[in-house]
């Protein structure tokens, strides 16, 4: 049976992405394509209804993206937002108006008729606004839904073609009950049921596994991350020992990660699990090296090479199972973001070279981070490990400046466990999207007893994100901070002198390096 799938047609709206996400909340598959897929590429997903996203363009720009004329023809329901709506009315005969100001900010709606769009949600609803252009004559056909003080038509339907258009934006929480307009969409409009859970994720792509995997072999390399670990349980559950999954520990983890990786790969993942002990490579490779891309550079090539010495082992290969999400294959399909500067060249498991010939298996390339979590929960893999906080593919290497040695290592180490055990007892683990410590190749003079000290500094960095993207520093109560600073100063042999840093993203960046 063919999953029911709602497709957002992309016009290059900052929030495009969010109309993908509330849909999904809905327990609608959706995905977003860009403006100008191909009729073949909408066919392949049979989407029940299409949702046309905003952008940043006015329909009389030069150039401006239109609707392309086999979407109109599809025969399903279409809901045009902001830019999308303004798309519906051009080409179905309206007028737009160019914007003489731009409306922006919060504005009541009136719901002026009954519509499946608006049912439930009663006679006003608060929305929040973004537009320039604005429709000014009703497309032929239509009708007015809803109007505000400054939109007299700011949502409008023609209800026997089911073409909806809404002037304001559904998806972002300043519109309180966006969601549910766009659930009514999905449900009333489009007639979509909502069975998209992660049991039904589950279950889909274990049979998908097993259907490409066959009785090929497939490796994997896990980490002790969401993404690596929820892999390579489907992948287990799909084919079994079929699944290799190699754990390398490069000897930059953090205390007691080894271990507790172990641990629960044994205890969840079980069957084949190649344990590498590489850190005296790793750290052989890191000696004398200060500048952050050389370590970041040195840490994926050693770990391409270990990786794929094991793999070697095994003989035969065909597959390798990733954990790449959609954010990523999004951003890789985006020409904005191909040509965006290099801030860091990114490390993750899995950046195999070429001759290995491995096809890729990529269960999780539809999927935002959040639902990544509810399917590790599905799963019933433990709490700690599903939401675990991010841990870059360097590790603590680019958490120290300048060079990388045992010693300065297990200082980090300490001083970190500090910063995580604090966040734990104080409750903020769920809250605070990452906390850690930074050794800084920093010394200044103290006084401790009554002799002179002359130690490393450590900086805390704890900051709240919705994907780490963007970031701000968390308000960690001071207390807290206090007992992180005392028991650093404290425990940890070499550190005279603690401090928070109140940066956030950007123009800094999470990681120091
Ligand atoms: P930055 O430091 O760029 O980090 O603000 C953004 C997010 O990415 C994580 N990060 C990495 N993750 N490989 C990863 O898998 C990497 O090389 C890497 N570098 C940074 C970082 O921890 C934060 O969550």
């Amino acid at each position: 049976m063919q999953r029911e799938t709602i497709v957002v047609l992309d016009y290059g709206s900052q929030y495009s992405q969010l109309i993908t996400r509330r849909v999904r909340e809905c327990h609608v598959y959706c995905e977003m394509l860009p403006w100008d897929a191909s009729p073949e590429a909408l066919d392949a997903l049979a989407p029940r209804g299409i949702i046309l996203s905003g952008g940043p363009n006015s329909v009389y720009d030069e150039g401006a993206p239109p609707l392309p004329e086999h979407v109109l023809h599809r025969g399903v329901p279409i809901l045009g937002i902001c830019y999308g709506m303004q798309l519906l009315g051009h080409y179905l005969g309206g007028k737009v108006a160019p914007a003489q100001a731009r409306e922006y900010g919060p504005a009541l709606l009136t719901v002026n008729k009954d519509s499946p769009l608006f049912e439930g949600l009663g006679p006003t609803l608060q929305v929040w606004m973004s537009h320039g252009d604005r429709i000014e004559v009703l497309p032929p056909g239509f009708e007015v839904l809803a109007h505000s003080s400054n939109s007299p038509i700011a949502a409008m339907a023609d209800e026997r073609r089911r073409f909806y258009g809404l002037q304001f934006h559904p998806e972002v929480a300043h519109t309180p009950k966006g969601k549910e307009i766009l659930c009514n969409f999905c449900f009333r409009v489009c007639g979509c049921r909502g069975d998209w859970t992660p049991g039904s994720f589950i279950e889909e792509s274990i049979a998908e596994i097993r259907r490409r995997v066959g009785k090929g072999k497939v490796i994997c390399a896990i980490s002790g991350g969401v993404d690596s670990t929820v892999v390579a349980t489907l992948v287990r559950r799909a084919v079994g020992d079929q699944l290799t999954a190699i754990f390398v520990n490069n000897g930059l983890l953090r205390k007691g990660e080894v271990e507790e990786n172990l641990e629960r790969f044994h205890r969840y993942l079980g069957g084949n699990i190649i344990y590498v002990d590489a850190s005296e490579r790793f750290l052989r490779a890191l000696a004398g090296v200060i500048d952050p891309e050389e370590k970041r550079k040195i840490i994926g090539h050693e770990f391409i090479a270990v990786f794929e010495e094991e793999a070697a082992k095994l003989g035969k290969v065909d597959f390798l199972a990733q954990g790449t999400l959609y954010p990523d294959v999004i951003e890789s399909a985006t020409p904005a973001t191909k040509s965006a500067a290099r801030i860091k060249t990114h490390h993750n498991v899995g950046g195999l070279p070429e001759h290995m010939r491995l096809e890729l298996i990529e269960p999780l390339r539809f999927l935002f981070k959040d639902e990544v979590r509810q399917v590790g929960m599905a799963l019933g893999l433990p709490e700690e490990m599903v939401y675990r906080q991010p841990f870059p593919g360097p590790g603590l290497a680019v958490r120290i400046i300048g060079e990388v040695t045992p010693e300065r290592l297990e200082v980090l180490r300490a001083a970190d466990a500090i910063v995580r055990e604090e966040i734990a007892a104080a409750g903020l683990d769920r809250e605070i999207w990452q906390y850690f410590a930074v050794l800084t190749s920093l010394r200044s003079v103290g006084v401790m007893g009554d002799s002179r000290t002359y130690e490393y500094t450590v900086a805390i960095r704890a900051v709240t994100s919705e994907d780490g993207m963007t970031a701000d520093w968390a308000r960690i109560p001071y207390d807290v901070l206090a007992r992180m600073s005392n028991r650093i100063v404290n425990e940890v042999k070499g550190v005279n002198r603690v401090v928070y840093d109140i940066s956030s993203k950007p123009p800094a960046t999470i990681e120091w390096e």
